[in-house]
């Protein structure tokens, strides 16, 4: 399973990376808002220090727009994927620009069939929104697990990238499930390392080695 960090702060993609197991960045429009910095600048810092796939949204919503920005943004870094939204012109553009070997994520998936439609349309990676899906009292993981049936059942080759993830378990069901890719908050990242008995563990063993001579 990938590990994607879901953010455009660079801070937090420089400690994800030191942990030795970033595959990749994705990013959206509320989360560049949020640097406050110029989304071209933020993308070029992002590709600079991660040679994995960072997805960058186009703003448009008709299919020669997309294609107009998808153009522009795939010369800032080879590692350039063009987030799509789930809209009848975004899977046209998403047609086109598989035809040109440009690599997209089609993003605000919330249903199964539009999950079947990005697949056909050629995309390379589809990402379901669990979290908002739960916070409508809907079980986001079922639909990963209907995705995952689909694609299967016919050797699509678009990755599901687990998107809108809220904390460990949404990250451990989504491994059983064989979710391609999860893409995680800075936040939460570190709560899939933590545990209070390795903690009390460790300090133990530590206190106990100083009873004895090393050597
Ligand atoms: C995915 O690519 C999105 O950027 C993200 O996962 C959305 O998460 P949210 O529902 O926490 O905003």
């Amino acid at each position: 399973m990938e590990f994607f960090i879901d953010t455009a702060d660079i801070e937090e993609i420089r400690q994800a990376k030191e942990l030795g197991i970033l595959d990749g960045v994705t990013t959206n429009p509320s989360l560049m808002a949020k640097t406050g910095k110029n989304t071209r600048k933020v993308l070029e810092e992002i590709c600079a220090l991660v040679q994995g796939p960072v997805s960058a949204e186009v703003l448009a919503t008709d299919k020669e727009g997309i294609l107009k920005e998808a153009h522009e943004l795939v010369k800032i870094a080879d590692n350039i994927v063009i987030k799509v939204p789930l809209i009848s012109d975004g899977l046209k553009a998403v047609r086109v620009l598989a035809s040109e070997g440009i690599q997209t994520n089609v993003t605000l998936c919330f249903s199964a069939t539009q999950a079947l439609m990005a697949a056909k349309a050629g995309a390379t990676y589809i990402s379901p929104f669990i979290g908002r899906l739960d916070d409508l009292s809907q079980t986001g993981m079922e639909l990963i697990e209907d995705i995952v049936a689909i694609y299967q059942n016919y050797q699509f080759e678009t990755k599901i990238l687990v998107a809108s993830i809220r904390h460990p378990v949404h990250v451990k069901e989504a491994a059983i499930l064989g979710a391609d890719v999860a893409t995680i908050p800075f936040s939460v990242f570190d709560k899939l390392i933590q545990h209070p008995l390795t903690d009390s563990g460790l300090a133990k063993f530590l206190s106990d080695a100083k009873k004895i001579p090393l050597s």
